[in-house]
């Protein structure tokens, strides 16, 4: 199988993850709110040991709000703080500085018993690719913020973003490899359009999303397409087709095509917002 990743990039990664993390007090992690599960490396927990932690459950606008809100208190029970964003939009973001401030608590109280008065918290985005990093530095940092320069002790080439008097942020985020370890994980990836993947072609990708669809959100099929949901995934394929006008010569349904408009207007949540996991129910429950 062919994901982009292979262990030299990986190693490359680790590595110069670990050398800025030696430079920080708080992991901003990133994950997508779709996939959460997915999306995540559980390395991180290893590398990051001894750091402050932060979720950013990034494109909630794409996700399913009910499906968030019970990821959040997951996070939470695990004892991570973890909040909602867009990072596309700005929306939640005015939420983090507390959160910073809460995941931080010890390192600030450690300052003031030291007598260390306001420096301020130094931070890492991290996350695996096309999570929304970059996104997310920009538009937290905005055009408020001064970058502090390179300063001794400091990778060269590293910038500190002031985001304000208590934080600082790298300007350059951490990439996470995605740890393939179940099958689900490729293909949600690949669902979402987070991989360039090879497992499976457009039109099994997109009889996936629609089985899944018709799954667990029976009707936005139907409202979306105007088609009538079925089991059958590829009869559901060919009234797509049919609705959106995309025949080959001859009449032959043209299911590539249908297929990428499937798969285009899933991911840019046309056609609702939609999660394709749910955290695991704790045994105690
Ligand atoms: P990365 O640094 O982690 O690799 O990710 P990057 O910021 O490049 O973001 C990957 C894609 O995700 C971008 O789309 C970006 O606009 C989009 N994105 C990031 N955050 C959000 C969010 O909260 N909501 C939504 N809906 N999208 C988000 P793109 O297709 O590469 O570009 P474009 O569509 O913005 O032109």
């Amino acid at each position: 199988m062919n994901y982009q990743w292979y262990p030299g990039h990986m190693t490359k990664a680790k590595r110069q993850m670990q050398e800025d993390i030696k430079l920080i007090d708080l992991i901003i992690e990133l994950v997508d709110a779709r996939v959460p599960y997915a999306s995540r490396n559980p390395d991180i927990n290893e590398i990051g040991k001894n750091k402050a932690r932060l979720i950013l459950l990034n494109k909630a606008d794409l996700a399913d709000e009910r499906t968030t809100l019970q990821w959040q208190k997951y996070f939470a029970e695990q004892g991570f703080y973890a909040v909602k964003v867009n990072a596309k939009s700005g929306a939640g973001l005015k939420a983090i500085g507390a959160a910073v401030q809460e995941a931080c608590k010890e390192k600030i109280e450690r300052d003031q018993r030291r007598g260390i008065k306001n420096r301020p918290v130094r931070a890492m985005v991290v996350g695996i690719p096309n999570v929304g990093k970059s996104t997310f530095i920009n538009s937290y940092a905005g055009k408020a913020c001064t970058k502090t320069g390179n300063k001794p002790g400091v990778t060269k080439g590293k910038q500190w973003i002031r985001l304000n008097k208590s934080l600082e942020l790298l300007d350059t985020p951490g990439i996470l490899w995605p740890k393939f370890e179940d099958q689900t994980v490729g293909l949600h990836l690949a669902m979402i359009g987070s991989i360039k993947d090879d497992i499976l072609n457009v039109e099994e990708l997109a009889l996936e999303v629609l089985k899944y669809l018709h799954g667990h959100y029976e009707g936005l099929l139907q409202e979306r397409f105007g088609i009538t949901e079925d089991e059958d995934a590829v009869k559901m394929l060919a009234a797509v087709a049919d609705v959106r006008k995309c025949i080959l010569k001859g009449s032959e349904p043209d299911y590539m095509k249908a297929s990428a408009i499937i798969l285009e207007e899933f991911r840019n949540g046309k056609i609702g917002r939609i999660s394709l996991e749910l955290p695991p129910v704790s045994l105690e429950q």
